[in-house]
């Protein structure tokens, strides 16, 4: 970690490790640095739907702490020590299948310009659909995101959501119920005013079709049904 988080200092004073989550967006940059910059550790999830997935279940830990990286190592293969057979601690199995990793070697490949077709997609939906009744996702400064979903809010998302079902363009909502108020952690204790920006645009939230091959000619059709419905 290399102070560029003001999650930082508080992790230090707490005696806490910051572990960033880029399920989501790996591949995401803030001024041309990795999560890792900022972070003890970076995740990744390589399920389906993620910016850099494969076809099955599988993830990556990054750190360049080396007694970290030794640890999760061992934790990875059933808590393996020297000797394969003699376990130093109570691990899991959680090797990535070697298909499934050759199948991410391509993808790596062309993975940059994946990034980059997500960003022309996006900001091609941002210029068309900016507009009063519809709020369009913004980035920070500094921030390549790799837009693992496009998310607007409308006011209506289950009529906005069938207008396009006509025109024969699918939406999903996803993530409708936030961690906080699953059930799992209903006992769980929630700070002062709550989650206030998430449980506010629960039910506004929708998200259009985004995959880096999607053809200008479907960005269009995409765009014009959801202006008509709007
Ligand atoms: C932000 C985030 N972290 C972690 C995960 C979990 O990934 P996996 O299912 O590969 O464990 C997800 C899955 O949607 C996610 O969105």
């Amino acid at each position: 970690m290399r102070g560029l988080s003001g999650l930082e200092p508080i992790a230090r004073q707490h005696g806490l490790k910051v572990i960033s989550d880029s399920a989501q967006g790996f591949g995401t940059t803030l001024n041309g640095r990795h999560p890792l910059h900022w972070s003890d550790v970076q995740t990744t999830s390589f399920f389906p739907a993620k910016p850099l997935g494969y076809y099955g279940d599988g993830g990556a830990i990054l750190t360049d702490d080396d007694a970290l990286s030794s640890a999760l190592d061992s934790l990875r293969v059933h808590g393996k020590g020297k000797d394969k057979y003699d376990n130093v601690r109570i691990g899991m199995n959680s090797r990535l299948d070697t298909l499934q990793a050759a199948i991410l070697l391509p993808k790596l490949a062309v993975f940059g310009d994946e990034i980059e077709a997500h960003n022309r997609i996006a900001d091609r939906y941002t210029d068309a659909l900016r507009s009063n009744a519809l709020r369009v996702p913004t980035v920070m400064d500094g921030v390549v995101s790799t837009w693992a979903q496009y998310t607007i809010e409308v006011p209506d998302p289950t009529a906005f959501a069938d207008a396009l079902k006509k025109e024969g363009v699918p939406t999903a909502r996803y993530y409708p119920r936030p961690i906080h108020m699953q059930t799992a952690y209903e006992h769980y204790p929630i700070g002062a005013g709550g989650l206030a920006n998430t449980e506010d645009c629960i039910d506004k939230i929708i998200s259009l079709p985004m995959h880096p091959y999607l053809s200008e000619a479907d960005q269009d059709k995409i765009i014009a049904a959801a202006r008509t419905a709007i």
